[in-house]
């Protein structure tokens, strides 16, 4: 979907398709030169980071394995509670491996915070994590984020992979809903 298919929902648009793809094409080749010469898993995290893996993935030049999981939050509300609970689990040994993990937000950053201790227990060369976009709130836990899409405002963003009561996914662009959609 793209904007004139929701305009009526929308407040603003906060990132083109045409943004997204520029951004993730810098990305991609920041992570091409890091892991020149080294074999790379790049883990993606169901469901909201199907858009970032898919486009990421295909802007690299360099080949690399592809393996998902899906985690929730355990605690009740919108807020992240930082116990997490996994979904679906990998299917890789990540023993001596390097890994990536592809986010499509990090707002309190509890769950890859808590995804990323997960995943160095688990006897890997490297763990890294990639994240399209990024809140202020993020940066007050300590969590080192080796990629970053763009830094966003404090605001509820939906679209490319995030959503809102499991709508608005598959829009192609990233933008913020206007209030008659969640009031
Ligand atoms: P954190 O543990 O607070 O960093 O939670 C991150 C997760 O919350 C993301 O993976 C999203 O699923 C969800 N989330 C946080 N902010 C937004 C948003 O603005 N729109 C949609 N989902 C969001
Ligand atoms: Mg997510």
């Amino acid at each position: 979907m793209e904007t004139s298919d929701v305009q009526a929902d929308l407040k603003h648009v906060l990132y083109s398709r045409e943004q997204i793809q520029q951004r993730i094409a810098e990305l991609a080749a920041d992570i091409d030169k890091d892991y020149e010469g080294r074999e790379l898993l790049i883990v993606g995290v169901l469901k909201g980071a199907v858009m970032v893996m898919a486009d990421l993935a295909r802007a690299l030049h360099s080949h690399v394995k592809m393996d998902w999981m899906a985690v929730s939050s355990y605690g009740s509300g919108t807020q992240s509670s930082g116990v997490v609970r996994i979904l679906k689990d990998l299917e890789t040994d990540l023993m001596g491996k390097h890994v990536l993990i592809v986010e499509d937000i990090i707002d309190s950053g509890l769950t890859l915070s808590w995804l990323k201790t997960n995943l160095l227990s688990r006897g890997p060369a490297t763990v890294e994590i990639c994240t399209l976009l990024r809140k202020p709130a993020a940066a007050k836990v300590d969590l080192d984020v080796k990629y970053v899409g763009f830094d966003i405002p404090n605001e509820f963003v939906v679209g490319y992979g995030l959503d809102f009561a499991e709508k608005y996914r598959n829009l192609d662009f990233v933008g913020t809903l206007a209030p008659h959609v969640y009031e």
